[in-house]
């Protein structure tokens, strides 16, 4: 048995994820896995590329790219073949063409593949789409984040505007409803909710209270399983 859990947190866009994994992860000392970051750098050199419309050659990108996430000052910076492309992965281009690239079924077994072999001795908090239902079907701890869609299109235009990006939230929304319905409708391992995963609406929740609730939750999991957990 792993000394450590893994932890494994889904949802749809702006839901929370990041933050509250991070923070988790931080408390736990444990490592966080930011998968979407994954499937935007992919994107991002596909569109450098400009292979986007070519299914083969951006598989053949995913499985030569070497992807690479690290925590710095409690920001996750992405490293793609050395080089930081964390705040090009996070453009209006790549959030526009995420969802397409991350439906190639060749592109999500190469990075599925990864996310394992970075999980696979506990220790890590991993946060996507399909981290409950396919990546750790049996992750000690299961979490299916939810969030208003008004609530959710809110955070990524603030998150916008701490960068200096003035963005309309219309588009703003439009985009993650979009991508929402590209997500949940693939037919390769689709966003859908695990029936043992902890629903949590966080619209009206604060960083700290959703993250307590996943602490506690997990605690008790870990008691059961006689894991210790030192929570910072
Ligand atoms: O979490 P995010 O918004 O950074 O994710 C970007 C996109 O990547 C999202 O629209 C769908 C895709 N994704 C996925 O298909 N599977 C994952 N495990 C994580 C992200």
């Amino acid at each position: 048995m792993s000394e450590k859990l893994i932890i494994a947190i889904d949802g749809p866009a702006g839901s929370g994820k990041s933050t509250t994994a991070k923070l988790l992860a931080k408390k736990l000392g444990y490592l966080y896995i930011d998968t979407g970051a994954m499937y935007r750098a992919v994107t991002l050199f596909a569109i450098k590329n400009n292979i986007l419309n070519d299914e083969n050659k951006i598989i053949e990108l995913a499985s030569e790219l070497d992807i690479e996430l690290k925590l710095e000052d409690g920001i996750t910076k992405v490293f793609v073949n050395g080089k930081d492309v964390s705040d090009e992965i996070r453009s209006l281009e790549v959030n526009q063409n995420v969802s397409p690239v991350s439906k190639i079924e060749g592109v999500r077994k190469i990075l599925v593949e990864k996310q394992k072999q970075i999980g696979k001795n506990g220790g890590v908090v991993m946060e996507g789409r399909d981290i409950t239902t396919v990546v750790f079907p049996n992750a000690d701890v299961k979490v299916f984040l939810t969030a208003s869609i008004d609530e959710r299109a809110r955070r990524r235009a603030l998150e916008f505007a701490q960068k200096g990006q003035d963005v309309d939230i219309e588009k703003v929304k439009q985009n993650i409803l979009e991508r929402d319905r590209i997500d949940s409708s693939r037919s390769v391992s689709p966003l859908t909710k695990s029936p043992d995963a902890i629903e949590v609406d966080t619209s009206n929740l604060t960083i700290e209270e959703q993250v307590d609730l996943i602490l506690t939750e997990s605690k008790k999991i870990a008691d059961k399983k006689g894991i210790k957990l030192e929570i910072n």
